[in-house]
């Protein structure tokens, strides 16, 4: 019998998938150690990267910051292939616009003496759960910290503190019924806009242990001139072509443990599409009927994608494909279902030319909290957690808001011509009585509508993930294991944003768990490398 090349599948042709297969093709398989082959269910590389256009601007439907570019790999690849500069405006490309204007729901401009203490509350909270700092200003709030398991219930305790020690401070400040409630709402947006920094659709589910683990690298937050796809592109273009095959939606992957554990799966059973494939231990199974046999697969798949096919295990629905034959050990089932992944979707608006409106300000939102007489009724629930929505750079005219959760959802569901309606009745609320920049805006249209779907696509489920309460980041290190057997070892590997313990939910993260996988792959044929 011919000796055969180890072959190693890749799954998913994301930051993590593409790295690995960068890495690996590098360093192995472009001089014949081994073959490697990327197979991705949608149409597209790039997975929860997604550069697009809309109104004549380049915008990010997926990934859009390089969070701290101080040692951020994305960093330094967008820097050596020059996507850091382009003649064309981009999203972000000032960073976020400076002087935000804060309005209530009713049209009220809150000022800025109002809104300050209560922001710098927030943010020191924050820096404090993270570990940043040892204190909270104001002091004597840690006081009250203790037990706590959520970072909401850290934030909802610090606010309460805040707010008793500012009445005991003051004269005649008790039975401020309405400054306190204010204050609620404008810590509430800030609350918000945290959901969807971690995708928690609730942050009472975020674990407030993992908070202070989490790392941030140092330096600015920036977004990529060029586009994030640009970034992957680099990666892939490495690769000959006949290495990545789109639309190759995975099934089930059918794989052999140590006997004695569960195993009944079907013998070979010799399927032509694939020749010689019986001594390699792993069976790709695809949607479209077809297989492949491999030594190794890489699974970059998202937490949520993994979620799904635990759940309903006899289910055929779409969703929930991705299955492993015999199914994955108990401890990997337990730290895919205790983890966290949530859904955290953009929203772009194109604005309607109009004469009036020299420019769109960058405006903070606050609603009113649901015990408030003071809500307006016709702004629907899926905007009252929106937390702000300004133009994309100065002087655009596409604007952006984000939505976690609950509401990120809502919105995929709704029809373009609802949200549009909504918006803009939402938006005229805001903009009723103030002058903004020396232009009153009365109302302002919008022509178009674009939004994401992470949420109900199959191939996501959902945009990141987080520790939830219940959950830590060793959960993250069970779900990096590669699935080996005795006489066939690493037969399933695992990549992804959700397996990096420190960096997860960026596409940083998902570079560094690629990068881990084939070095592990490399290390076990002797390919030493870097
Ligand atoms: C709205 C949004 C904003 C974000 N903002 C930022 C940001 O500002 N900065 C940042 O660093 N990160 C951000 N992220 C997170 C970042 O995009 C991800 O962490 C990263 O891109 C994940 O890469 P990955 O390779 O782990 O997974 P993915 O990109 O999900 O790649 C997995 C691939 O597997 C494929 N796949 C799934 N199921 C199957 C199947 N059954 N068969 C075959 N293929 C399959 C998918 O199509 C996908 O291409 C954001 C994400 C979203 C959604
Ligand atoms: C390991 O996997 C191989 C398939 O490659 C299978 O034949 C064998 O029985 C497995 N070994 C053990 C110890 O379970
Ligand atoms: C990716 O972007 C395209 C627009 O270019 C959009 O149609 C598609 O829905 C996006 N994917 C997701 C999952 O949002």
């Amino acid at each position: 019998m011919v000796i055969k090349k180890p072959r190693i599948v890749i799954i998913g042709a994301g930051m993590a998938g593409l790295t690995a297969a960068n890495k690996l093709y590098k360093s192995g398989a472009k001089n014949g150690a081994f073959e490697v082959c990327v197979v991705e269910g949608g149409n597209r590389i790039g997975g929860r990267i997604n550069t697009s256009e809309f109104g004549g601007d380049r915008i990010e439907m997926g990934a859009t910051w390089i969070h701290g570019i101080g040692g951020s790999p994305v960093h330094k690849i967008a820097q050596e292939i020059g996507s850091l500069e382009s003649e064309k405006p981009w999203e972000c490309m000032n960073g976020f616009l400076d002087d935000p204007i804060t309005i209530d729901e009713n049209g009220y401009v809150l000022n800025p003496s109002l809104v300050d203490p209560i922001s710098n509350l927030f943010f020191s909270l924050m820096d404090f759960a993270q570990g940043k700092k040892k204190s909270v200003v104001p002091d004597g709030i840690e006081e009250n910290l203790g037990g706590i398991t959520s970072v909401g219930s850290f934030l909802e305790k610090g606010l309460e503190s805040y707010q008793k020690l500012k009445s005991r401070n003051e004269v005649n400040g008790c039975g401020d019924w309405n400054r306190k409630s204010l204050e609620k709402s404008i810590f509430a947006m800030h609350e918000n806009t945290q959901r969807t920094f971690t995708a928690a659709n609730d942050l009472h589910n975020l674990d407030y242990i993992a908070e202070s683990e989490y790392v941030m690298f140092p330096g600015e937050e920036i977004t990529i001139a060029k586009g994030y796809s640009s970034i992957i592109e680099s990666l892939a273009s490495v690769l000959p072509s006949g290495v990545i095959q789109l639309g190759k939606k995975v099934h089930d992957i059918e794989w052999h443990p140590e006997c004695g554990s569960n195993s009944d799966s079907d013998s070979d059973s010799g399927s032509g599409s694939d020749p010689g494939s019986g001594s390699r231990p792993v069976k790709i199974h695809f949607l479209d009927g077809t297989t492949m046999s491999a030594d190794h697969v890489i699974v970059t798949v998202s937490l949520g994608v993994l979620k799904a096919g635990i759940a309903d295990s006899d289910s055929d629905s779409n969703s929930g494909i991705f299955k492993f034959n015999p199914p994955l050990p108990s401890y990997k089932i337990e730290a895919i279902s205790r983890l966290g992944y949530g859904v955290v979707n953009k929203l772009f608006l194109k604005l309607s030319p109009d004469p009036d409106l020299d420019r769109f300000p960058f405006l903070q939102m606050v609603f009113h909290k649901s015990e408030d007489q003071l809500k307006n009724p016709k702004i629907p629930w899926w905007i009252r957690k929106t937390s702000s929505l300004s133009p994309i750079y100065e002087k655009s005219s596409v604007l952006l808001s984000w939505f976690a959760g609950d509401e990120a959802h809502k919105l995929e569901a709704l029809p373009d011509e609802v949200i549009l309606d909504e918006v803009s009745t939402t938006i005229s609320s805001f903009l009723s009585f103030k002058k903004c920049n020396g232009n009153a805006i009365k109302s302002c249209k919008f022509d178009k509508v674009l939004k994401s779907r992470w949420g109900s696509d199959p191939l996501f489920m959902g945009s990141y993930s987080f520790i939830a309460v219940g959950s830590s980041s060793k959960d993250m290190d069970s779900l990096a294991e590669p699935l080996t057997n005795g006489s066939s070892p690493l037969q399933i590997l695992f990549a992804g944003e959700a397996t990096h313990r420190t960096h997860y939910s960026t596409t940083h993260g998902a570079y560094f768990s690629g990068l881990r996988e084939a070095n592990r792959l490399l290390e076990h044929y002797n390919c030493i490398d870097v």
